[in-house]
C-alpha cells in the first residue's frame, strides 16, 4: 500500500528518492515525506501527492548520500503532516518508515509515553522509532531487533541513524523489502518498479528477516537469531525494463495497460501452448502436477478484480476438467470452518502477490493440509515464494490502480490450466486444439477492439454525466459485468453495480429507467437467449442498454433503438464462449477508463484505493 524507497551509497541521494517515490505514488499518496542524513537530518514531509512534497521542500539544497523516503496511504491516524512518514525519536537522532499495522501499539506507546518518550503523531508507526531509541546503546542493529520483539503486527520497516551515515537497516513480516545490489551503493523499496532504474539484481527479504545495508555489503538474517550473514546467492535478476513502468506518450498508466492486452495474452501463453497435443504445458506446476491429477476440489481465493478472474476461472475449470471449483473472496475465506480432505488444491491469484487477506488465506489452507498454488503477476513477490508451485503472469509492471492487464492475463492462464488439466481428463484433442486455435487469434482479436477505441468515447460522452449504472450479464458474461462496474466505480467515482441478468427480476429491475442506462454482456453464446430477454425487459420499462454484442448481430440490433441514439451496441469479434469474457471486457474497460477522463479525475490514482492492499 505505502511505498518506501531508500539508498545508501555515495551519489547524491535526493533525486533518486524522489524519482523513486513517483515510481511508488500508485501504492498510496494521500502524504509523503524524505529524510536525508548528512551532518543534519533533512526531513520534509507533505500532504497529497509527491509533486506537494516537491513544492514543500523548494529550493532547499538535499544534501547527502544516506536517506530514504515514502508514500502514505492511512491506516491509523488522517492524512496529516506530522503523521506522514519518516518519524522520528524524541531527539531526531534516528528516523523509521513502516509499511504495516502494528497491532499493540496503544499498549507501547503508553509505556514509552510512561517512560518519558514524546510523541509527535498519531500513528501507530512513530512507537517503532521510540522502542528502538529506547533499546539503542551503539548498536542499530541490535536495538532494531530488540524493538520489534516487542511488536505485534506487520511491518515493512526501514531505519538510519545520524550515528550511523554509511548504515540502513530494514526488515519485514508480512509487508513486502527487497534490497537493490549496486556497486559501491545498495538501495531498498518495498517495490521492485522503484528499484528497476538503478539496478536489475534484486534480494528479497524472507519473512521475519532483517538485512543490514552499507555501500560495499550487506547482511541478512533472521529477526530471532543476532547473526547476519553476506549471502550473495540470494540475488536474483530482475527483467522488467524501467520503459515498462513509464507512461511512452500514452495520457494514463492505465490506458498505456488497456493497449497492452494484447501482448499480456501473448505472454500469458508463449512457450506455454502444445498445439500438437491439444493441451498447455505450465512448466510451474510440473513438480505438482501428480496432486494435481488427483486432486477433487480446488478452491480460488482473491480479491478485487483478481477475484472476478477467479470467478471466470471457476465456469472455465468446470466446463473442461471433472473437478469440483469454490471461488471465495480472500478476507471471507478465513471465517470458514472448511472441511479440508486430501485432494484439495488451493489457488491464490494476485497481481501484487502481496494482497494481505490472499496471502493470509493462501497460508491458513496450506496450515490446513490443502496443497496452495499461485498465480502471480509480480515476481518474487510473498504469494509467489510461499506457495508450492504456481504460474507467473509475465505481464509486465502494472503501474494503474485499476487493474486491466493482469485481469486479462488471468483469465488466460485460468484457461490453460483448465485446458491442461482437462486434457489430462476426458477433454478431446479435437477440443484441445479448437481451444488453442480460438487463444492464439484472441491478441489480434483484441487489437481490432482497441482499433475501436474512438466509438467507445463517442459512446462514453454521451453517458457520461449518468450517475448510477447497472451492468448485466450471464454465466461467462456475469464477472465481466462485476468486472465492468468495479472499473467504473474504481476511476470515476459513479455508481455502478453489476448483477447476474438472471437476478435482475428479484430487484433491480424495480430501479429501470431512463435514468438508469444497463450495460448489457451480450455475445453469442449460450445464454444468448435469455440474456435477450432480459434486454427486452430493460426496453419494456424504457431502460437505456449499451449492448456488447458479438460481431454481426443484427438481431439484437432489431430489438434495441440504436438508428434513434437512445440505445448502443458495441461489436467484438467472435470467439469460443469460455474465452468470450477476453474480449467483452476490453470495451468496458475503456468505457470507464473515457468516462472517468470525461469527468476530470485522476484516473491512475483514485482517491482512498491503492494498487497492493497490504493491510486486511
Ligand atoms: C486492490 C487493487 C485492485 C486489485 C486488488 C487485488 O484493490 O486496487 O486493482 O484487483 O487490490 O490485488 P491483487 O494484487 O491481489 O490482484
Amino acid at each position: 500500500m505505502c511505498g518506501i524507497i531508500g539508498y545508501v551509497g555515495s551519489q547524491d541521494v535526493a533525486p533518486i528518492l524522489i524519482d523513486g517515490l513517483k515510481r511508488l505514488e500508485y501504492r498510496g499518496y494521500d502524504s509523503a515525506g524524505i529524510v536525508i542524513i548528512d551532518k543534519e537530518a533533512q526531513l520534509f514531509r507533505a500532504v497529497g501527492k509527491v509533486s506537494n512534497l516537491e513544492k514543500r521542500i523548494g529550493s532547499h539544497p538535499l544534501v547527502g548520500s544516506l536517506g530514504m523516503a515514502h508514500t502514505r496511504w492511512a491506516t491509523h491516524g488522517k492524512p496529516s503532516e506530522p503523521n506522514a512518514h519518516p518519524h522520528a525519536d524524541c531527539h531526531g537522532r534516528l528516523f523509521i518508515i513502516h509499511n504495516g499495522i502494528i497491532e499493540n501499539f496503544q499498549t507501547l506507546k503508553q509505556d514509552l509515553l510512561d517512560e518519558g518518550h514524546t510523541f509527535r503523531s498519531e500513528t501507530d508507526s512513530e512507537v517503532i522509532a521510540h522502542l528502538i531509541e529506547k533499546y539503542y546503546d551503539g548498536n542499530l542493529a541490535e536495538a532494531v531487533r530488540r524493538a520489534l520483539a516487542r511488536v505485534d503486527g506487520t511491518f515493512g520497516l526501514a531505519v538510519i541513524h545520524k550515528d550511523h551515515l554509511d548504515q540502513a537497516i530494514v526488515a519485514r513480516r508480512s509487508s513486502p523489502l527487497i534490497l537493490g545490489i549496486g556497486d559501491g551503493e545498495h538501495f531498498f523499496a518495498s517495490d521492485v518498479a522503484a528499484l528497476v532504474k538503478h539496478t536489475k539484481r534484486v534480494v528479497y527479504l524472507d519473512e521475519n528477516e532483517m538485512a543490514v545495508l552499507t555501500p560495499h555489503h550487506f547482511t541478512i538474517g533472521s529477526l530471532d537469531k543476532p547473526d547476519l550473514v553476506h549471502s550473495s546467492s540470494r540475488t536474483v535478476h530482475v527483467d522488467w525494463d524501467i520503459t515498462a513502468a513509464e507512461k511512452q506518450g500514452y495520457s494514463h498508466f492505465m490506458l498505456k495497460e488497456i493497449f497492452e492486452q494484447p501482448e499480456a495474452v501473448r505472454n500469458a501463453f508463449r512457450g506455454r501452448l502444445l498445439p500438437a497435443k491439444g493441451t498447455a504445458k505450465l512448466g510451474g506446476l510440473d513438480s505438482v502436477i501428480d496432486r494435481l491429477q488427483a486432486a477433487h476440489r480446488i478452491i480460488i481465493i482473491s480479491c478485487g478484480t483478481s477475484y472476478h478472474a477467479g470467478l471466470l476461472g471457476r465456469y472455465v475449470l468446470e466446463e473442461l476438467t471433472d473437478l469440483s471449483v469454490e471461488v471465495d473472496l480472500a478476507s471471507e475465506f478465513r471465517y470458514r470452518k472448511l472441511n479440508f480432505r486430501y485432494g484439495t488444491v488451493v489457488l491464490g491469484i494476485s497481481q501484487s502477490g502481496e494482497t494481505a487477506d490472499t496471502l493470509a488465506a493462501v497460508r491458513e489452507a496450506q496450515t490446513r493440509g490443502a496443497l496452495a498454488l499461485g498465480l502471480v503477476n509480480v515476481v518474487g513477490s510473498s504469494i509467489a515464494r510461499e506457495t508450492s508451485a504456481g504460474v507467473y503472469n509475465h505481464a509486465g509492471p502494472e503501474i494503474s490502480v485499476a487493474s486491466t492487464k493482469s485481469f486479462i492475463s488471468q483469465v488466460t492462464i485460468l484457461t490453460l490450466i483448465s485446458l491442461m488439466l482437462g486434457r489430462l481428463q476426458k477433454l478431446s484433442l479435437r477440443d484441445g486444439k479448437a481451444i488453442i486455435t480460438a487463444l492464439e487469434k484472441l491478441p489480434s482479436q483484441i487489437e481490432t477492439i482497441l482499433s475501436n477505441a474512438d466509438e467507445i468515447l463517442r459512446i462514453a460522452k454521451k453517458f457520461a454525466d449518468y450517475k448510477n449504472f447497472l451492468y448485466l450479464g450471464r454465466k461467462y458474461s456475469y464477472p465481466v459485468a462485476l468486472e465492468g462496474a468495479l472499473k467504473l466505480k474504481e476511476i470515476s467515482y459513479l455508481h455502478a453495480e453489476g448483477y447476474a441478468a438472471g437476478e435482475m427480476k428479484h430487484g433491480p429491475i424495480a430501479l429501470i429507467d431512463r435514468q438508469l442506462p444497463s450495460i448489457c454482456i451480450v455475445p453469442r453464446d449460450s445464454s444468448y437467449p435469455k440474456m435477450v430477454s432480459n434486454i427486452q425487459e430493460t426496453k419494456a420499462r424504457d431502460g437505456r442498454v449499451i449492448a456488447i454484442a458479438t460481431q454481426g448481430d443484427d438481431k439484437l440490433r432489431s430489438i434495441l433503438r440504436v438508428e434513434d441514439g437512445t440505445d448502443e451496441i458495441f461489436y467484438i469479434p467472435e470467439t469460443l464462449e469460455i474465452l468470450s469474457p477476453i474480449l467483452s471486457v476490453v470495451p468496458l474497460q475503456l468505457l470507464a477508463y473515457y468516462v472517468a477522463d470525461l469527468n476530470g479525475c485522476d484516473i491512475d490514482k483514485p482517491r482512498n484505493l491503492a494498487k497492493s492492499v497490504t493491510v486486511e
